[in-house]
């Protein structure tokens, strides 16, 4: 197979992975609403947000782990999917905020400036949401024609304080002391981490 083959091939089960699960959160929901059983337990709503807020973290911790991966794993056919995985952080993301501002909030823009203002998770998780507007909105190949290879670029690291963001936003929001937004945070920091270091002092990738 080409290389263009394989990327195809890449994109098409990239894209199959991440959507077969949102395919099964709408059967879930249609089981819900025509009275069958279902997976969404007592608080669907609740069980919803959550859902998506994981889906959104995860891909965003996976497109932040492409680079490094590619570099070790001598794979540069995965930087290929590197823009698609993180449309589709942001796509879980989106869905994510419009399920709370739809549902919880009744579409209230004031109760959700309100949930800003008071609710420190909910800050940290807008504040995630804000700098991923605009790495989607340059997604496309016109968008780094225009900005340019080197303005596109920098502006593409905001990826990586939206990806610590999404870290605080969960790690505010649980309870208790709870291990999960530990290892979150830890893989995120240490993705980012790699990215700061001067390039002398980080691991060299296989050759
Ligand atoms: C990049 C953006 C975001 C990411 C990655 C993200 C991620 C998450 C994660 C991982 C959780 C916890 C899921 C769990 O418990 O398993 C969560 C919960 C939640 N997030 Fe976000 N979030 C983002 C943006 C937002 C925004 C913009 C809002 C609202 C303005 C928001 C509102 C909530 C709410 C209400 C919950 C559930 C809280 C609860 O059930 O008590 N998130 N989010």
């Amino acid at each position: 197979m080409t290389s263009a083959g394989k990327l195809a091939w890449l994109r098409r089960t990239t894209a199959l992975l991440v959507a077969l699960p949102l395919l099964w959160l709408a059967w879930q929901w249609h089981l819900l609403l025509t009275g069958e059983a279902n997976a969404l337990g007592a608080n669907p709503v609740e069980y919803t947000i959550r859902w998506l807020g994981i889906g959104a973290l995860r891909l965003l911790v996976v497109a932040l782990a492409i680079s490094p991966l590619a570099n070790r794993l001598r794979l540069p056919l995965l930087i290929g999917i590197r823009r698609q995985i993180g449309l589709w952080a942001f796509a879980y993301a989106t869905l994510h905020l419009l399920v709370y501002q739809a549902i919880d909030l009744e579409f209230s823009l004031v109760a959700l400036l309100n949930d800003v203002a008071k609710r420190t998770f909910i800050a940290a998780g807008m504040a995630a949401f804000v700098l991923l507007l605009p790495l989607a909105a340059t997604s496309t190949r016109r968008a780094i024609g225009w900005l340019g290879a080197r303005r596109w670029q920098l502006l593409h690291r905001l990826v990586y304080p939206a990806g610590l963001l999404a870290c605080l936003h969960f790690a505010f929001m649980v309870k208790g002391q709870q291990v999960e937004p530990v290892i979150y945070a830890a893989l995120a920091g240490a993705l980012i981490l790699s990215r700061l270091l001067p390039k002398s002092w980080r691991i060299p990738s296989a050759k």
